[in-house]
């Protein structure tokens, strides 16, 4: 296989423990993407990705999905963590295409306390989306405050923070190929 090192700054030197392979990725994408395809064939299905943690597993699985769909993207951001714990959710770009009467798959890169998709699922659904549902590549079912039903998970991960395939610390790592766990001198 070709090795891909960077000599100097190579982000994957700040990694202490890859949780979730390159390889362990690919297999789940390609498993979720073919129950995608079973599960809406013959239905009008809006792919949404949710910025910009899901950009790795949604550009990924959107070419495992072999029926016709059309994807949009949404910016959110929770403040369901850290200093406030009100759970107020705050859209920051909002779709451009309608989802009324439509099949909604809202692909998210971690679900950790459930208070972004709960809301999410909510607001599609108050706009007359037919059905919603929920593709994440990781959950931390251990976090969870509010209940939501994910119809399609890559993998259960325990509490740990987590960078890498889309999944950002302060902003970085996002453009790992894997999902692991940063050294502790990292975190400031
Ligand atoms: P929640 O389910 O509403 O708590 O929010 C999930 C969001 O929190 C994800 O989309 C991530 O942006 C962020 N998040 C949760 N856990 C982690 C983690 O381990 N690393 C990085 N971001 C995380
Ligand atoms: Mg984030």
């Amino acid at each position: 296989m070709l090795h891909n090192h960077c000599n100097q700054g190579d982000i994957k030197d700040d990694i202490a423990e890859i949780l979730v392979s390159e390889e362990e990725i690919r297999q789940a994408v390609k498993t979720i993407g073919a129950q995608i395809c079973r599960d809406f064939e013959g239905e009008d299905l809006v792919v949404i990705g949710i910025l910009k943690g899901a950009v790795a597993f949604m550009a990924d699985l959107i070419q495992e999905i072999h029926i016709p769909i059309e994807i949009d993207f949404m910016a959110v951001s929770s403040y369901g963590q850290g200093t406030t714990s009100t759970g107020e959710v705050r859209i920051y770009k909002d779709l451009d295409i309608s989802v009324e009467g439509r099949s909604v798959l809202i692909v998210e890169d971690i679900i950790d306390t459930g208070i972004t998709l709960s809301y999410l699922k909510r607001v599609m659904l108050s706009r007359g989306a037919k059905d919603v549902s929920i593709a994440t590549l990781l959950t931390k079912p251990s976090r969870r405050e509010r209940h939501v039903a994910l119809d399609y998970i890559g993998f259960e991960v325990e509490d740990k923070f987590v960078v890498g395939y889309g999944i950002d610390y302060a902003e970085h790592y996002r453009n790992l190929p894997f999902v692991g766990v940063l050294k502790p001198e990292i975190y400031g």
